[in-house]
């Protein structure tokens, strides 16, 4: 511990402090999306993107809060469908305004990580099949390619696909995003389809940066059994744990320069539920979880972290947080998973960055407004946006590049966050 400070958790030097954002959750407006025709077509009103956060034209005043937090870093995302809004034909208004929002987070003396595809599509894409088209990985590569040279002196970490899996699983399992069908062929098709496009944005954004740092944000999950004696338990978590977390990197070869982490899920596997051979455990009645049902498991982010410096790549947490109207237990939940990261670097993993999911209240996806997963509330009558006390936190943790041995208080229930950082404003 070093007694100056009091410092007891201290991070790696240039580590990234950062929040994460995509396009169609914040901006606004992003009407040639498929995923704004579906929306009109299928969604409540009240659960329709609209204006979001207005983020599209309020971005420099969200990076400005974002560097008032101590933040030296952003994700956010690129909208395809505004860059191309009609097959093969670009806008180059539209790719100026991105150049605008990296040079933004630039100047302010942030870290860029820039996401090629969080989740929507352009339409006229949607209406050729998506990602089942065989052409898919085409159309996304000539996409790729067009916008890697306005973007590249701004790019400290690219990521060309946000969350395959994930995608995969709400289009073709559970049927809630855009899109959505029971197809196992066409599930297989966009799977492999995903896999080509990420080789393929490699090898373009490479081609005309050769020092460029790309990855995908891959969403990962720590599984555990009930009960450690009983082999299909086992035999389930190894499968799960295979194809959640390690096939699009064996299926990718060596096109990942990192990992990009997305961790929020930790599993239970049950031999004796009544079912075929072993379950996911639903925990919602046995442990504590988000307002969302997800399990609140600090410890399988250490588990995953560990797992994955197999690897031997640098690892960027790219999103990780918690859907809670409570912000005491946002507080809770940044500290203790924090806590784990700096376990898991103890322990060898080659962690560089953490971005928070995320910056600002938003859409969440086909769940509307209700969950709240931001660090900065966003009242979206006015669209004032008003910083919570966990943002303070994630700020004091961020400025010393490390856990304060005081915040350790605020583990404990019923503790007031300026208790123990004073006025927040003196930060
Ligand atoms: C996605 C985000 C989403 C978050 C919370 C991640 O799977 O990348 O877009 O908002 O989880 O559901």
């Amino acid at each position: 511990m070093n007694k100056e400070t009091g410092e007891v958790y201290k991070f790696p030097k240039k580590f990234m402090w950062g929040a994460a954002t995509s396009a169609i959750q914040v901006e606004g407006n992003v009407i040639n999306s498929d995923w704004w025709e579906w929306e009109q077509a299928v969604q409540p009103v009240n659960f329709r993107s609209g204006l979001a956060c207005d983020h599209y034209n309020r971005f420099r005043e969200d990076f400005e809060l974002a560097k008032e937090l101590g933040l030296n870093a952003q994700r956010i995302g690129i909208e395809w469908s505004r860059i191309e809004p009609e097959e093969g034909k670009f806008d180059q208004t539209e790719i100026d305004h991105y150049r605008e929002v990296v040079e933004t987070i630039k100047s302010l003396g942030m870290s860029v990580c820039l996401t090629l595809h969080h989740f929507s599509n352009p339409s006229w894409f949607a209406k050729k099949g998506g990602w089942h088209n065989l052409k898919s990985p085409y159309y996304f590569e000539r996409f790729v390619s067009t916008v890697v040279p306005a973007y590249k002196d701004y790019v400290d970490l690219w990521i060309t696909i946000n969350e395959p899996t994930v995608y995969i699983g709400s289009v073709y399992i559970d049927r809630v995003f855009p899109g959505s069908q029971k197809s196992t062929t066409n599930l297989l098709k966009t799977y492999f389809n995903f896999v080509r496009a990420h080789r393929k944005a490699y090898r373009a954004i490479h081609e005309d940066n050769p020092n460029a740092k790309v990855g995908i944000a891959n969403n990962v999950s720590s599984f555990d059994v009930f009960h450690h004696h009983v082999l299909r338990e086992i035999l389930r978590e190894w499968i799960s744990d295979t194809a959640s977390n390690h096939l699009f990197y064996k299926l990718s070869g060596k096109t990942h320069d990192f990992l990009g982490i997305n961790y929020y899920m930790h599993h239970y596997i049950d031999y004796k539920r009544p079912t075929d051979w072993t379950k996911i455990v639903d925990v919602k009645d046995i442990k504590e979880v988000s307002d969302l049902g997800w399990e609140i498991n600090p410890e399988g982010m250490f588990d995953v972290l560990t797992d994955l410096s197999d690897y031997g790549l640098p690892i960027y947490i790219t999103e990780n947080g918690i859907a809670t109207k409570n912000d005491e237990r946002r507080v809770r939940f940044l500290i203790s998973y924090l806590l784990n990261i700096y376990h898991a670097i103890s322990a060898g993993a080659d962690v560089r960055g953490y971005f928070h999911w995320t910056l600002l209240d938003n859409m969440e996806l086909h769940r509307g407004y209700d969950p709240k997963f931001g660090l900065i509330e966003v009242d979206f009558k006015t669209l004032k946006r008003t910083p919570k006390p966990s943002s303070y936190v994630y700020r004091d943790i961020a400025k010393r590049n490390g856990i304060d041995h005081k915040l350790l208080k605020l583990l404990g229930h019923g503790v007031d966050v300026s208790e123990v950082l004073g006025s927040t404003d003196e930060h």
